[in-house]
């Protein structure tokens, strides 16, 4: 990638962008927004003031005896004097480490077990998450909608609970699902479906991503999670059921496209592109970044992506389709007619 999209994507990740959204930027986990993050954050806090508190005993023992027991003389020969087997001590570090490790595990597998056994909402949203390298599809089988990298998700209020139950798979290599104020990792593995949950009561954007070791970009399979109000995702869903934008202006621009290798991959409903095996196209332009979050979705780098999406994400599945500046003209006004 070059320097100036690399900037351009720090700033698209630390900023508010044009959708007019709350982004929460920094992936925090001590501000979490749904009850799985709720019960992450009350394990950390436990943990941290136990650690804490050790740290202070340890050092505040180990400053005091630095300075107690120094050399007073510049060269005293003499060895301090050595103590061997007490049986007080012994017992004590013994005892104290193996109570506080005691209450760490129980702690946290009572957390893992509030979380894992809660009884999901009969109503809550059914979506699966299918990890590739290096992005993220997003299925709602309930609504017959496909999207990738951006996973929309009702708001949940007292007045009116939303869950949203995630089911974890996997295409190809181990991924793990990570949007650290929503939920705890869990594992992408193939072959495997791990399922979560998440009750986010906070609108906005959410920012993740895959927190396991997938390969060259994994540190570039990023997601987000858009939290709205059970309106704003009437009419998201509501736009992604219809079959992707037809303008007959473009007619011809939407004949190369179709003409292409790309149908062999992308889906455009509505149309003879039906590949699984990238991202589905139908609504592109409702999206916020290209390449699972690489870049911000804006036509400039729509073209720079399809003219080579290897120079912005190196080693992504997606070759070079080595199109003439006509075809990459007509290609990307196509793509950026799908809302
Ligand atoms: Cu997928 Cu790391």
């Amino acid at each position: 990638m070059n320097c100036s999209l690399r900037i351009a994507g720090a700033l698209f990740a630390t900023a508010e962008f044009s959708f007019g959204q709350n982004v929460h930027s920094v992936a925090n986990i001590f501000r979490p927004q749904a009850t799985p993050a709720d019960s992450v954050y009350n394990v950390s806090m436990l943990m941290l003031a136990i650690c804490a508190a050790i740290f202070v005993v340890v050092g505040g023992l180990l400053t005091f005896t630095i300075v107690r027991f120094r050399s007073r003389k510049a060269d005293d020969p003499r060895e301090p004097a050595q103590v061997y087997g007490s049986n007080r001590i012994e017992i004590a570090w013994t005892v104290i480490p193996v109570l506080i490790v005691l209450v760490l595990g129980m702690a946290t597998a009572r957390a893992v077990v509030e979380v894992q056994n809660k009884r999901i909402a009969a109503d809550a949203l059914p979506v699966t998450v299918i990890g590739h390298q290096w992005w993220w599809e997003f299925r709602y089988p309930k609504l017959g909608i496909v999207t990738a990298n951006e996973l929309h998700v009702p708001l949940s209020t007292a007045a009116k609970p939303a869950t949203t139950a995630l089911r974890l798979e996997s295409a190809d290599v181990a991924h793990s699902f990570w949007v650290p104020q929503l939920a705890g990792k869990t594992d992408v593995i193939p072959g495997i479906t791990n399922t979560m949950w998440i009750d986010p009561r906070q609108e906005g954007i959410f920012l993740g991503n895959c927190a396991e070791y997938c390969g060259m970009q994994h540190a570039n399979m990023l997601l987000r999670v858009v939290v709205e109000t059970p309106a704003d995702f009437e009419k998201w869903t509501a736009g992604q059921k219809l079959d992707a934008v037809s303008d007959p202006q473009l007619g011809s621009a939407r004949a190369r496209f179709l003409s292409l290798s790309c149908v062999n991959c992308h889906t455009v409903s509505g149309t003879a592109a039906t590949g699984t095996f990238g991202p589905d196209l139908s609504h592109l332009m409702s999206r916020q970044t290209l390449g699972s979050g690489v870049v911000p979705n804006t036509l400039e780098n729509l073209r720079a992506w399809v003219k080579d999406p290897q120079a912005i994400k190196p080693g992504n599945l997606m070759p070079n389709m080595q199109l003439n500046s006509r075809e990459l003209d007509e290609v990307v006004s196509y793509l950026a007619s799908l809302k």
